[in-house]
């Protein structure tokens, strides 16, 4: 039951209203339920450019970024690339002053295809294929993350100069997060405990490889993380270790790079990590663990993805059927998790909102689900929305900006959604929708006459048998 079925003639009022926190900083609604971002009509955008459709605030992101900008003025505020990713993102976060954390080569070609220089882009990752590296190379990456021991003789003798590097290590800090999302613990895949001497045997191997030059030390201990506390555990271990290097190498690293993670609520109400606080905890935290061991205090990274990208997307849905059966309403939609799989992979929550009219009917709960052939193809479940609506509405959903289009796929070979920049009213693709040529373009047998292999080898051909015509004198055994 909401505030307007309990006072309907607050109804109009209230469709005015935004969660605070949820929508893009530019985003206003009306009464009659118009919802404009960056001064672009959502419903009129959903015309010109089809559903389901993302739609990023520019400014947004901008100001997310120069959040972290002032709340850390001496840090390098490291974009994290995987939570979104195309050539104008790299652009609009670099010209905002942040680098780039990349995790794979083919995140290192996006943003070096950006314009953004190699210096200003580090390369993470548990593992780095020969492709990732040669990308990394090639770009002249600043920094990349060491994360097993397998990597520092392979990288080694790899590089061509030396390459500066760093080494992930886990502080044993749960984040206090989904498990799912936790990386911080010594139960991870990632990076080397400190407590078990790991980190200490990789810094002696790497300080033994005269072709890598050791920067510092990188934690990330998790995704959605609202702690600031957990953060501060995590940096006064690896300044410990940092000490230790000091102690037992005579040499101060320079870098301590603590990974992103900064939570965002998805929800009203539902806790975000702010920059400012977060800065100031860290500085002091910095200050205070390097005096009390008497080493300077290292120059510090962090890199924020979902905190800068996520509130800055909306995405547009459209209804395809509202489905009333077994005391559930079904509201499904043409999308689902093709375009957004946190509902089913980690259980996320998000609000919705009817789109493009006015209505005085009162809310009903409902389950928002997805158009794929999955029962877990969720997109909101149990969320009120007006009980007149029907097939042929617009659904917008908040919170979309971060792992929403890196994390599509084309399930069900359904093309994925494209993304919008918007702006001063205008609005321009950054990302096209896939086209059914797209959905085509990895399928290397079609049209072509594959000539059929030994009777009993058709399964190591690409094609399924079916659909590979047996010439008539070829005889079955
Ligand atoms: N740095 C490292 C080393 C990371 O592994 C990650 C995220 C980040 C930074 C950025 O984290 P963020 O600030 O965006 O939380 N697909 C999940 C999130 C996975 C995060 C993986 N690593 C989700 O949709 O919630």
């Amino acid at each position: 039951m909401t505030l307007a079925d309990l006072v309907p003639s607050l109804r109009p009022t209230l469709a005015a209203r935004l969660e605070p926190g949820l929508w893009p900083l530019t985003a206003a609604a009306t009464c009659d339920g118009r919802l404009t971002v960056g001064g672009a009509d959502l419903v009129e955008l959903a015309g010109r450019f089809a559903t389901p459709l993302v739609v990023l605030d520019t400014a947004d992101v901008r100001a997310r970024c120069r959040a972290y900008r002032d709340a850390l003025p001496e840090a390098e505020i490291a974009y994290a690339a995987k939570a979104f990713l195309c050539r104008a993102m790299a652009r609009t976060v670099a010209q905002e002053g942040c680098s780039i954390d990349a995790c794979s080569g083919g995140e290192i070609t996006t943003t070096a295809a950006a314009g953004v220089p190699g210096e200003r882009i580090l390369l993470h990752g548990n593992v780095k294929t020969d492709e990732d590296l040669k990308a990394a190379l090639d770009a002249r990456v600043g920094r990349i993350v060491i994360d097993s021991l397998d990597e520092i003789d392979r990288l080694a003798a790899l590089v061509p100069h030396r390459q500066q590097v760093l080494l992930r290590v886990t502080p044993d800090v749960d984040a206090g997060t989904h498990p799912g999302r936790t990386t911080g613990t010594h139960t991870s895949k990632f990076g080397l405990p400190i407590a078990t001497g790991d980190a200490a045997a990789a810094i002696r191997r790497v300080l033994g490889r005269p072709e890598l030059e050791l920067v510092g030390l990188h934690c990330h201990i998790g995704s959605q993380v609202t702690s600031i506390a957990r953060y501060e555990s995590a940096a006064v271990r690896v300044i410990a270790l940092l000490a230790a290097v000091s102690r037992e190498h005579g040499l101060a690293l320079p870098q301590l790079n603590l990974g992103g993670g900064h939570a965002v609520g998805y929800t009203d109400g539902a806790p975000s990590m702010d920059p400012a606080a977060f800065g100031r905890a860290i500085r002091g935290t910095l200050a205070r663990s390097a005096r009390a061991h008497g080493i300077p205090v290292p120059a510090l990274t962090i890199e924020p993805g979902r905190a800068i990208v996520a509130r800055a997307g909306v995405t547009v849905y459209r209804v395809g059927a509202v489905k009333r059966t077994a005391g559930r309403t079904f509201v499904a939609v043409d999308g689902g998790m093709s375009d957004n799989p946190r509902p089913a992979l980690y259980g996320a929550r998000y609000p919705l909102r009817l789109l493009g009219r006015a209505t005085k009917a009162p809310t009903e709960q409902v389950s928002v689900v997805g158009r794929h052939c999955e029962s877990t193809d969720t997109i909101a479940d149990d969320v009120a929305l007006p009980c007149d609506i029907v097939a042929g509405d617009m659904l917008a959903l908040p919170c979309s900006g971060a792992y929403h289009a890196s994390m599509a796929s084309t399930y069900n070979q359904v093309g994925r959604a494209a993304v919008v920049a918007v702006g001063g009213g205008a609005a321009m693709t950054i990302l096209r929708r896939d086209t059914p040529e797209d959905l085509l373009r990895r399928d290397v047998v079609c049209g072509q006459q594959v000539a059929p292999g030994p009777v009993g080898a058709e399964a190591h051909h690409d094609a399924p048998a079916s659909v590979v015509p047996r010439p008539s004198n070829v005889k079955r055994r």
